[in-house]
């Protein structure tokens, strides 16, 4: 007899999906996580009407359809972001960082930059405003977000915000400055977006050849992968960064075996990984 739990996903059908996002986008969903399954996939079961993520799963094991798996493997991402999240970060770049490129760079006026897992844009779009507030509108700026989600590079892509998401770490100031209402939401200017691109990359793929990077913001991702994981992402993260760029992990994050190929600095109230 098959075990039921409460959220009746029954436990073959558990350990499936578990093995399923693990190998289809590297993200570990241990213990007794049902709660999260049943929350993610039932509004999906419903809209093949379907009548439970049981049937859901046997779907996907008959059919294999790449756009269903897709779609219950992005289902399982988290993709919680805000404007400046972590501020000290973007107090670092622009104390630290910037001064130091604007001196470098004075020749060829160019900065490129990555918000790797960079869900719906805030990351980005958070440093291309800063950059224009410092003064750097006729430099040569290239800002490339990417994340594994096609639904989320797609927002990005679009800059088209609700009221809730412009009320979370957007100073009314840079909201009156970059953004338009559109309906209920808010637009941002064209000119903002056109400083950032967004593509769909899943990070545990060869990352070389997205850089050269003068900086790196990879936060709030490694947290999902399993060690050897995340120390892969970490070397081909190096290998797209200048010697000196700088790394920026999410604040609950450690990167365990990192020392090889960065160096751990505090400047200011943030933690920066610099490559060696
Ligand atoms: C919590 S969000 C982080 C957003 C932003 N970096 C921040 O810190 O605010 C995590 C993002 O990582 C993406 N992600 C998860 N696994 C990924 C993978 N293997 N490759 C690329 N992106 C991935 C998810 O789709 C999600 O949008």
């Amino acid at each position: 007899m098959q075990t039921q739990t409460p959220t009746d996903i029954l436990s073959e059908n558990y350990r499936f999906l578990q093995e399923h996002v693990h190998s289809q986008v590297g993200i570990v969903i241990e213990g007794d996580k049902h709660y999260l399954f049943e929350s993610r996939l039932s509004p999906i079961a419903s809209q093949l009407g379907l009548s439970s993520v049981n049937d859901l799963c046997a779907l996907l094991r008959a059919t294999r359809e790449t756009t269903l798996s897709r779609r219950i493997v992005e289902a399982m991402t988290t993709n919680e972001t805000y404007f400046f999240r972590d501020p000290g970060h973007y107090e670092a770049i622009r104390n630290d960082l910037l001064p130091r490129l604007k001196q470098e760079r004075a020749d060829t006026r160019k900065m490129r930059f990555w918000s790797a897992a960079s869900s719906t844009g805030q990351e980005a779009y958070s440093l291309a405003m800063m950059l224009l507030d410092q003064g750097l509108a006729s430099w040569n700026l290239n800002i490339l977000g990417t994340d594994f989600s096609s639904r989320m590079v797609e927002r990005a892509s679009a800059g088209t915000y609700q009221q809730i998401e412009v009320n979370r770490g957007l100073s009314a100031p840079l909201l009156i400055k970059h953004f338009r209402r559109a309906g209920v939401n808010w637009q941002l200017s064209d000119q903002v977006r056109n400083m950032a691109h967004f593509e769909t990359i899943d990070l545990r793929k060869s990352l070389r050849a997205l850089g050269p990077f003068d900086l790196v913001f990879c936060r709030n991702v490694l947290i999902y992968f399993d060690a050897t994981t995340k120390l892969q992402i970490l070397e081909q993260i190096h290998g797209t960064l200048f010697r000196g760029g700088w790394l920026l992990l999410g604040g609950a994050e450690t990167a365990f075996g990192y020392e090889k190929w960065f160096e751990k600095r505090l400047t200011g109230n943030a933690v920066v990984y610099v490559a060696r």
